[in-house]
């Protein structure tokens, strides 16, 4: 630990006020510009640092960890999913890991009934429309969309961010529908006014609209596969504001272009930012650059909630938001 203060390596530029704390706090090397770093760089800030803050844009898999050095104690993601970071590797190397949940549940909530909104509405219709100057005036049949009063919402994956929705969209007059690894205490159920659905496959055939909100880890990813898409009812529209990997997105292309799906909001991609090409040109979707979580206020809580990671783990005490997968 150089001059007694812990060193500490940032992968991507934060913003200025989380930088200017760390800096006051830690012995810290910021990015020059905001580019992602290269595997090479990350590797090489494994070897050096005893803190690295990824982001999810940082593959920190199995190699990578191997070639940390000694000195290497902790990783304090900026984010709360961590689905691509080796934990279990880096835990059985003595490296903590850590997250920032909780920060971003209302953004990304808000942002999944935008979508919602956005796809049943026809918003970007609307939107272009306006832009290219070819609306011509009101009419009776134009733009016409789906109301969501009355709906069925079923949200895949209850959790923080879910019952944020769930909360959302009982305000918005839709009947809410869950599936979940466990199924919620009664009073929380009854006060989201939630009905539980033990089989996926059930669920998933009966709802107007699906929304994804549960991490990926192995056993979701693809939960959301082929023959679950076939399930959904023509009418029925899919949003996804978690991770891109829940879905396959070929076969989501696939329902979509065939007409079996009515459409779909998406705010992250199996493949990060290569989203496959044939979703860009579709009228029914609604594609987002994963920007969930993307308000200054959601940003700078989780560079103060990685802070308070690294300062209660330089203290020697236990970090709020351990990882323990
Ligand atoms: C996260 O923190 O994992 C979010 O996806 C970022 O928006």
């Amino acid at each position: 630990m150089a001059s007694g203060r812990l060193s500490v390596v940032v992968t991507r530029r934060l913003p200025d006020v989380v930088e200017t704390r760390l800096m006051e706090l830690f012995d810290v090397k910021l990015r020059a510009d905001d580019t992602p770093m290269s595997r090479d760089e990350i590797a090489a800030a494994l070897r050096e640092a005893d803190v690295l803050i990824p982001t999810l844009n940082d593959r920190i898999d199995n190699s990578l960890i191997s070639q940390a050095g000694p000195q290497l104690r902790m990783i304090a993601n900026y984010g709360a999913g961590v689905d691509h970071i080796d934990v279990a590797t880096a835990r059985q190397r003595g490296i903590q890991v850590t997250n920032t949940p909780g920060v971003l549940t209302d953004d990304t909530a808000d942002m999944t009934m935008a979508l919602i909104l956005a796809v049943t509405r026809r918003i970007p219709e609307g939107l272009a429309a306006m832009q290219t100057g070819e609306w011509d005036g009101w009419a009776p049949t134009a733009f016409l969309g789906g109301r969501v009063a009355g709906r069925r919402l079923g949200i895949l994956g209850m959790g923080r961010i879910g019952q944020a929705v769930a909360r959302r969209a009982r305000a918005f007059g839709m009947q809410v529908h869950y599936h979940n690894r466990h199924r919620l205490r009664e009073e929380t159920e009854a006060a989201l006014e939630a009905t539980y659905w033990e089989s996926l496959d059930q669920m998933v055939a009966r709802m107007d609209v699906l929304s994804i909100n549960c991490p990926h880890t192995p056993s979701t990813f693809h939960l959301m596969n082929a023959r679950r898409l076939k399930l959904m009812k023509p009418s029925a529209v899919i949003v996804n504001t978690s991770r891109g990997e829940v879905i396959d997105e070929n076969a989501l292309t696939r329902q979509l272009k065939s007409g079996a799906l009515a459409g779909a909001g998406l705010d992250v991609y199996e493949h990060g930012s290569e989203a496959n090409p044939d979703l860009r040109a579709m009228p029914n979707v609604v594609m987002l650059p994963h920007m969930g979580s993307a308000t200054e206020e959601g940003r700078v809580e989780m560079g103060e909630k990685v802070i308070i990671n690294v300062k209660t783990f330089a203290d020697g005490h236990r970090p709020p938001d351990l990882v323990l997968q």
